[in-house]
């Protein structure tokens, strides 16, 4: 397995973890005021990444080796910085549309750098 895909399941999993967590501290407490937060670190966290993962782990040589860095520190960073926004809007902070904002269109450039390795992939494998 190349090292992009263990880095993309080692924060998938931390991001998992961190959600499932999460979601046990709301149901203990039974506010559920981040579930929308809990969510997305679930989903654009722990299921994206690992599905970006299991992808770059298929590619074998057609692998587009810096576009799939690029792709795991947009979409790493993206995360890091779109949760929390979305845990400070639950939360009614302020500032929180300065997280949500920056934090999906970094969420989003890691996807498309995600479609541009898929297409890349797509141009570079032989017809079978
Ligand atoms: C131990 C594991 C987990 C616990 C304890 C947990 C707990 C919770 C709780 C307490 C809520 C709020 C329920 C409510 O609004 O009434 C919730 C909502 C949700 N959870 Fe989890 N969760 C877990 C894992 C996951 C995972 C792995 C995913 C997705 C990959 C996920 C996706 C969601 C979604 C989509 C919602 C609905 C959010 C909404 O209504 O906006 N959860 N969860």
């Amino acid at each position: 397995m190349p090292k992009v895909s263990i880095a993309f399941f080692l924060v998938a999993s931390i991001f998992g973890l961190g959600g499932m967590a999460w979601g046990g501290y709301m149901g203990a407490l039974e506010d559920f005021t981040w579930r929308d937060a809990h969510a997305h670190l679930n989903l654009v966290g722990w299921t994206t990444l690992a599905l970006m993962g299991t992808f770059y782990s298929l590619c074998g040589a057609a692998r587009p080796k810096v576009l799939s860095w690029i792709n795991f520190s947009l979409s790493t960073i993206g995360v890091m910085i779109f949760v929390p926004g979305l845990a400070m809007i639950a939360s009614g902070a302020p500032d929180a549309l300065m997280f949500v904002i920056p934090g999906s269109l970094i969420v989003m450039l890691g996807m498309a750098t995600f479609l541009a390795s898929v297409i890349t992939v797509f141009i570079r494998k032989p017809t079978q």
